[in-house]
């Protein structure tokens, strides 16, 4: 429990770092529930002395006292009522904004082997379960639990001045009592909505993959397959969500009946104890009142406490993600002018097991044009990653700018040197604004035509400029060549001096390709190119060759 307690205190600091502001209104809105409290406590003592003087034949005074308990403070609190709920939706908005900030800030961190284990189905539905879990956890301790337990506080004064304090205590004790049996019973519900959001996992994880691959399913023939596998899959969601609902229903009704059994008894005993004389109508009135405002008060508090439990579930499974470890971030700065811009000194690199680079040395000049060559697998695109410290060797040491790429700081390499990678995601947007991405100073529309132009991508026999062209989700609404060429003009709008490029011309035709290699030629003062085609390797002026056994060879002369 402190620990759940402490992962909320963290949860909040994240709201406010994000969003100070929502603590002011935090703040009001919590002044403002103390006085709501105040007045709902007030009510039933108003209708007990007006109860009273009716009962003494004091017919003026009650008019004045009902018109004070009902038009000032009954009035009164379902107007603070609103004002709060206004204020507490302002807050509780950024109580989800800024878990949804923090997902997203922490996992842009995250480094990429890592962020590929997650499941993204999964990952989006505990991020949207582990925000809502905040601001519901905000809602119920704030704005529940804490009134409750104040407006607990009030009647305990009142009945004790009022009526007697045994009365009193009594009355709080069966209170008290029955929410501490709300909580043992909660526990029992913690594995059912396990349970519940386990089998929701499933069906959200199959959900996303699936979305990805509708066209694989339709080019094999497998919708009917696939429907009556998601078929059951949603199955056993229904069958987890009915059971689970089924036993939490079966908890409150017991809850429910006990609380009736709570409001039977002190009803009965206070009725009979006004046939005794002990007691007046007014005080029959004013305890009947506070039953039956704490008696909903209780109700709702039972099932925010079961579903408190499943808060704090999900709350702990959204810092799981907050918590995974981030790539260690550098802080020296590349030297642009070194003569070796990468160089790797007895480097091996190994993925589950395999080794892909076995005490690799190479040197990459400024300057001049490499491309790195070798079978599928051999490791040619780690080796690009290891150059710009995406990934760091297992043995040996990787240099960039003259500096260990665990020790730069990669955004300030990244400054200086652009990547296009073998498979380049586009955002869903326009063409100028994949080309723009990325790109630091303002690239004007002339340069921007000028680029496209250079790459062959003016020439769409269609209304719409090429810049306007939408490139749509995942870049459907392109072609893989299409693609590759607004990767590379991204990577030359970017104006970096270095350009690293992974088979970026692979979906281009010959005519296409070379053109494209010329215009990176004439625009970058370095290029280092995977690629497969004799027509790339020949533009130039060193071979990198990786064998496929872990060993690199250089070849060639600069021209
Ligand atoms: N994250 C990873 N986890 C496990 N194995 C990996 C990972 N990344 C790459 N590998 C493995 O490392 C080897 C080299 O992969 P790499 O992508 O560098 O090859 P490549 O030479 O670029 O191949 P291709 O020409 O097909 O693109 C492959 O056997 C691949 O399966
Ligand atoms: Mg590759």
């Amino acid at each position: 429990m402190t620990q759940a307690l402490q992962q909320y205190r963290r949860a909040l600091t994240l709201a406010r770092t994000y969003y100070p502001k929502a603590f002011t209104y935090f703040a009001i809105a919590s002044a403002i529930l103390l006085a709501l409290a105040l007045l709902n406590a007030t009510v039933p003592v108003l209708l007990r002395e007006a109860t009273n003087r009716l009962a003494a034949g004091d017919a003026m005074s009650i008019i004045l006292v009902t018109a004070a308990a009902y038009a000032l403070c009954w009035t009164g609190a379902q107007v603070l009522e609103w004002t709060k709920n206004i204020l507490s939706a302002a807050v509780l908005v950024r109580c989800d904004a800024a878990f949804y900030r923090a997902f997203f800030d922490h996992l842009l961190k995250v480094p990429q082997a890592e962020l590929r284990k997650l499941d993204q189905g999964v990952l989006v539905a505990d991020a949207q379960r582990s925000k809502g879990a905040f601001s519901a956890l905000t809602s119920t301790l704030f704005w529940i639990v804490l009134p409750t337990l104040i407006e607990l506080l009030f009647v305990f004064a009142v009945l004790a001045t009022l009526i007697s304090v045994a009365f009193a205590a009594f009355f709080i004790m069966a209170i008290v009592g029955l929410v501490g049996l709300s909580v043992l019973l909660s526990r029992k519900a913690k594995g059912i909505h396990q349970r519940i959001m386990e089998s929701n996992n499933q069906v959200m994880s199959h959900f996303t993959e699936r979305m990805r691959l509708v066209e694989e399913i339709k080019l094999n023939n497998a919708q009917t397959l696939e429907q009556q596998r998601f078929g059951t899959k949603v199955g056993g969601f229904i069958d987890s969500v009915t059971v689970g609902n089924l036993r939490i229903g079966l908890l409150m009704l017991l809850q429910v009946t006990l609380v009736g059994a709570l409001l039977l008894a002190s009803t009965l005993y206070v009725v009979g104890e006004v046939a005794k004389g002990t007691y007046t109508v007014g005080d029959y009135v004013m305890i009947n009142g506070y039953v039956m405002q704490l008696t909903m008060r209780l109700a709702l508090l039972a099932s925010v406490l079961i579903e408190l439990r499943n808060h704090l579930v999900l709350l702990d499974r959204g810092f799981h993600y907050l918590d995974l470890e981030t790539e260690p971030q550098g802080l020296r700065t590349p030297d642009t002018d070194a003569e070796v811009l990468f160089e790797l000194e007895g480097v091996t690199y190994r993925a589950e097991g395999r080794t892909i680079l076995d005490k690799v040395d190479l040197q990459i000049r400024q300057g001049h044009t490499y491309a790195i060559t070798g079978p599928s697998g051999a490791g040619k695109t780690t080796l690009l990653r290891l150059l710009v410290g995406l990934i760091q060797p297992e043995k040996g040491s990787v240099r960039a700018f003259g500096t260990d790429t665990r020790a730069l700081d990669r955004t300030a390499l990244l400054d200086a040197v652009s990547v296009v990678t073998q498979h380049p995601l586009l955002i869903a947007g326009s063409v100028a604004e994949n080309v723009r991405y990325g790109a630091k100073g303002n690239l004007s529309d002339d340069q921007l035509n000028s680029l496209l132009g250079q790459l062959g991508l003016d020439a769409h026999a269609s209304d719409t400029p090429t810049t306007d062209r939408h490139v749509g989700f995942d870049a459907a609404a392109v072609s893989g060549g299409e693609k590759q060429r607004i990767a590379i003009a991204r990577a030359l709008a970017r104006g970096t001096p270095t350009i690293l490029l992974d088979e970026p011309t692979s979906a281009l035709d010959v005519e296409s390709e070379e053109r494209t290699i010329d215009v990176l030629k004439a625009n970058a003062r370095t290029l280092v190119m995977i690629t497969h085609r004799p027509s790339v390797i020949a533009k130039a002026d060193y071979v990198i060759h990786l064998r496929g056994d872990g060993t690199v060879r250089m070849s060639g002369r600069p021209n």
